[in-house]
């Protein structure tokens, strides 16, 4: 069911879709892209024409959650400028948590506004709170089996706050919202640009996309384009620059370009990092084990590891053997042309940590 596309305020979308930066505004930094599509040999392709990673300052936003929104905005304004870009409008994402989803059967053939009426009276069964307070999306998925005459509808429901908060920190750097999509999402979608290195183009395996950030580790296993499996877990890098700051008394801003840097003493690998890398990959084999006794799912096929700390030297390896489980580097842009404003290595550092901003930039070329 998922890989659909959310629009979570009606209002703001346009009739006609302009080309979109895609933003992801995380804990640690802001992720801007833009996309474009050209013609190559007959064929369409896309080109990475600019990317920016820019720092977001600490307790910003925490938990998810916009704490100061001027901060928020002068990061996203910076960024933009520092990207070159011209594009206005954008594609945002808020985090799974604050949507809730719910798919429900309703009859096919129905008229637009009747179809809304429907959805509507579904959602007052399961939101917790009045219509008013929310923005509500919601998707055909397509006929049920067997049931021709019924259709398969998912559900999008969001705080308003949530909604305008993140609106708002966009429109402070003078930028538009006019998508708004779910992180998970968006990070599927990005994933279609990178199933085509697995076998078979990952059809019928089971797949965990892991993202490993400053904050939340998040695993979302899919399986034919549905997922069937999602957790989060408050454990990511800055867990990892805590340590450092206490094993080497440095300040929280020392640790991290030291981190990033890799300019430790000796003893850093052996006694900060493996033990790190170690927690972290337990905490997947963990989750894979909840995941197999809470479905009917025995094994999962290949691991994409994407966010900030999926750059750490040798994680990979060791979150392969503690899964058993084939794991790389998550990189959409493999088969993307690049503009000559972007580095092809630095790229390759940054890529995992650009996933959810590509699936964003992505909603620029939806069929509407
Ligand atoms: N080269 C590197 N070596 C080690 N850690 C790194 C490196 N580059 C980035 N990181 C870590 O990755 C984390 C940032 O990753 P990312 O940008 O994916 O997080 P985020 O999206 O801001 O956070 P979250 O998704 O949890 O809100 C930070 O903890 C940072 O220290
Ligand atoms: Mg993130």
């Amino acid at each position: 069911m998922f890989g659909k596309t959310f629009n979570l305020d009606l209002n703001l979308f346009s009739p006609k879709s302009p080309r979109l930066l895609g933003i992801d505004i995380s804990s640690s930094s802001v992720k801007i892209i833009e996309l474009s599509k050209i013609k190559k040999k007959s064929t369409n392709m896309l080109r990475l024409e600019r990317y920016v990673i820019e720092p977001m300052s600490k307790e910003a936003i925490i938990d998810g959650n916009i704490q100061d929104l001027e901060a928020v905005g002068e990061s996203i304004r910076k960024g933009w400028r520092k990207s070159g870009s011209r594009l206005k409008e954008v594609a945002l994402a808020l985090p799974a948590a604050a949507v809730i989803t719910k798919k429900v059967v309703l009859s096919a053939g129905q008229r637009e506004d009747d179809m809304v009426f429907q959805v509507e009276a579904e959602a007052n069964q399961y939101i917790p709170f009045s219509l008013d307070e929310v923005n509500l999306d919601f998707q055909v998925l397509g006929p049920v089996p067997d049931h021709p005459e019924e259709v398969e509808v998912l559900i999008a429901a969001s705080r308003k706050e949530k909604v305008e908060d993140i609106v708002a920190a966009v429109q402070t750097a003078g930028l538009r919202a006019v998508v708004m999509d779910v992180e998970p999402f968006a990070a599927q979608a990005a994933f279609e640009l990178m199933k085509h290195q697995l076998p078979e183009s990952g059809e019928s395996q089971v797949i965990a996309l892991v993202d490993i950030g400053a904050s939340i580790t998040r695993i979302n296993i899919i399986h034919d384009g549905e997922s069937v499996y999602a957790r989060d877990q408050p454990f990511g890098g800055d867990q990892l620059t805590q340590e450092i700051q206490n094993q080497f008394n440095l300040s929280i801003e020392e640790a991290e370009a030291a981190k990033r840097k890799g300019t430790l003493p000796e003893n850093y690998n052996q006694d900060v990092l493996q033990p790190f890398c170690e927690t972290l990959a337990l905490e997947i084999a963990r989750a894979f084990q909840f995941f197999f006794t809470s479905t009917q799912y025995m094994q999962v096929d290949c691991i994409f590891l994407s966010g900030g700390c999926a750059t750490i030297p040798g994680l990979e390896a060791i979150i392969a053997e503690r899964t058993q489980t084939i794991t790389q580097i998550a990189n959409p842009f493999l088969n993307m042309e690049l503009s000559n404003r972007v580095s092809q290595r630095q790229l390759k550092q940054d890529a995992p940590l650009l996933l959810i901003a590509c699936g964003l930039a992505m909603r620029s070329f939806d069929p509407s």
